[in-house]
């Protein structure tokens, strides 16, 4: 497992949207390849990890972060940089001025997603299902009360699927506004629709009526996924009410 080109692969693909899966298995030439990519801040970053397995988590995902995105600006990996908002949020900078380029990083255990839109706010998020957990006692601390009905009418692997598929989908919004948790799980909910199992739906804040977001889930046999990013109502002529 050496020898490959790339450690990342396009995983989902429409219009000018991309997410790419990155492969986060250990694999030392790669890790090595996507460390010399690494600025001095970054590979500092690198350096304090403790946690097995989180710094090759971040030099793989930053580096093929890295690559992608200086493919799409049509830029050098030196002429690259990154900025953080206030809670975290990474962007991108060419020669140290701040670029429209909009994109969202998410990763878990050996999968990570890279994702890619011409929409501003763009939030994806990955998460690995653990089996056995006490899944309506997290809920009933994360979840409001329309998610924890569902969740508790689940039984068995519906019920594991459902917790992990309401978190993923909360988490990918959070990310897309760019709060993370600082804003509490508790203070929205996913769309009624996608309570019942819809694949995608418009979503708005309570606390933030005027900005429509698009939220879909993505998930599949080996993790919960979900993507959200930011609507332009005016472009869009959309007039749903939330
Ligand atoms: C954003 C957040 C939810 C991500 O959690 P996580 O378990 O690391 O989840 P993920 O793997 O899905 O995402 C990590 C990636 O999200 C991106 N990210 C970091 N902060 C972000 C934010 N506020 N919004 C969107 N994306 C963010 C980064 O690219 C990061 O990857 P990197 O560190 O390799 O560059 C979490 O870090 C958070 O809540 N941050 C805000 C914390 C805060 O402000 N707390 C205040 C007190 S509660």
């Amino acid at each position: 497992m050496t020898d490959r080109d790339t450690w990342w692969t396009p995983w989902r693909e429409a219009g000018d949207s991309l997410i790419l899966h990155v492969d986060l298995r250990p694999d030392p030439g790669c890790e090595e390849r996507a460390l010399a990519l690494l600025d001095d801040d970054e590979q500092a970053r690198w350096n304090r990890f403790t946690v097995e397995g989180a710094g090759r988590r971040f030099a793989l995902c930053r580096a093929a972060l890295r690559i992608n995105l200086c493919d799409r600006l049509g830029c050098s990996n030196r002429e690259l940089s990154f900025g953080y908002l206030e809670h975290g949020k990474p962007f991108a900078k060419i020669n140290g001025v701040p670029s429209s380029a909009s994109f969202n990083v998410s990763h878990s255990g050996r999968h990570g997603l890279i994702g890619f839109t011409k929409q501003e706010g763009l939030g994806v998020d990955l998460e690995l299902r653990a089996p056995g957990r006490d899944f309506d006692g997290i809920g009933s601390s994360v979840y409001g009360p329309r998610e924890r009905r569902a969740l508790s009418a689940a039984a068995g692997s519906d019920k594991e699927h459902l917790f992990y598929r309401f978190w993923s989908l909360k988490e990918a919004l959070i990310k897309a506004l760019g709060t993370g948790f600082s804003l509490s799980p508790t203070r929205f909910e996913v769309p009624q629709p996608m309570i019942e199992g819809e694949p995608s739906a418009l979503f708005r804040f309570p606390h933030l009526p005027a900005n429509l977001f698009w939220l879909e889930d993505l998930g599949e046999s080996r993790f919960a996924a979900a993507r959200a990013y930011r609507l332009n109502t005016e472009d869009a002529g959309l007039t749903d009410t939330p």
